[in-house]
């Protein structure tokens, strides 16, 4: 038996039309989660991945095209059966506590009253949300909040988790809790989708890595795959003369000393110069590495090459 598609998506488009004018905010999106994988869904503000994810949990239709949660369709209330949804700006009623608002999620979600103690305890603990969860969540700052989010999302043990952005509000420490969260998670099996603006994160996270930029996606790949090489050289030298040292502060992007070392990034355009001065003695270069892009500045690279957008199809 193959593997289940827990995402699939055929030329999904979303057309918002109003007064003010129509806006194609997601065009003929194709696109494939198998079930187990960990996708980042990267693209700058208002490029479409709220409504993309929007259209999956049936929370507005489609204009045209086609989804489906685990080969059901999103139109059917069943395809959310196995979905935990993070959505990009969580409201709780702000009287209830975290417990009992897990406590309720529980319930739709058709977990047991003996299962469900335990599984709110776990889903608490996860999201490191257990230390308030006896607060009203009117009282939580906005990263607690999103750390209840984040339990209500997987209080009901889904296979699928839909996170739209996550990290949101989040500080530093609890950015990478939430990272190690995801990562447990995906070590579990489960099936993640979240998109992110935190690229650094999603880049040690992520199997695969959808980009959609003004509605479209261009490009879905492994982080391996979407960064190519770069110009830039990274050398490690010992016994550096001090002219070498002021040549290498002149024309390198980065340059430190690391212990007696000297880590050093240069364009190669300026490679064969500095090769030529190891090789009079200036220096011994323990190691000479081509570097490739980060997955930010393969994202840059690009939605910067994009063409641009079609132009605006009129609305029947
Ligand atoms: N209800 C709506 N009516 C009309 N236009 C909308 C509506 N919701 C979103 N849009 C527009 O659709 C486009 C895509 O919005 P969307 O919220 O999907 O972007 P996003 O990729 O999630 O951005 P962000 O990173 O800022 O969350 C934007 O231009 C937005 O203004
Ligand atoms: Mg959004």
């Amino acid at each position: 038996m193959t593997t289940p598609w827990a995402i699939r998506t055929k030329n999904l488009t979303k057309l918002y039309r109003s007064r003010q004018g129509n806006h194609l905010a997601v065009q003929g999106l194709t696109l494939q989660v198998a079930d187990g994988e960990t996708v980042g869904f990267l693209g700058a503000n208002g490029a479409g991945k709220t409504t993309t994810i929007k259209m999956l949990l049936n929370f507005i239709q489609p204009t045209s095209g086609q989804a489906w949660l685990y080969d059901v369709p999103c139109g059917e209330p069943r395809a959310r059966q196995k979905v935990g949804y993070l959505p990009e700006q969580p409201y709780f009623p702000r009287f209830l506590t975290p417990r009992e608002l897990l406590s309720a999620h529980a319930t739709l979600a058709g977990v047991s009253p003996r299962e469900a103690e335990h599984r709110i305890a776990l889903a608490l603990e996860m999201a490191r949300a257990d230390g308030f969860a006896h607060r009203p969540i009117g009282k939580l700052s906005k990263g607690m909040t999103q750390r209840v989010a984040l339990a209500q999302a997987l209080v009901g043990d889904p296979q699928l988790l839909i996170l739209d952005e996550p990290a949101s509000g989040l500080d530093p420490v609890s950015r990478v809790e939430m990272r190690n969260v995801l990562h447990a998670l995906k070590e579990q099996g489960k099936t993640i989708f979240l998109s992110s603006h935190h690229l650094g994160e999603v880049e040690l996270l992520c199997d695969r890595v959808a980009i959609i930029h003004q509605g479209r996606l261009l490009a879905f790949g492994t982080p391996e795959e979407l960064v190519q090489q770069t110009d830039r050289y990274t050398l490690v030298a010992q016994q550096v003369s001090e002219t070498l040292k002021r040549a290498l502060r002149q024309i390198a992007s980065h340059v430190r000393r690391e212990g007696t070392q000297v880590v050093a990034t240069i364009e190669s355009m300026y490679l064969p110069e500095v090769l030529h001065r190891f090789a009079r003695g200036e220096g011994q270069l323990m190691s000479l590495v081509r570097q490739r892009e980060t997955l930010e500045e393969a994202f840059l690279r690009i939605v910067q090459n994009a063409l641009p957008a079609a132009p605006l199809e009129k609305a029947a």
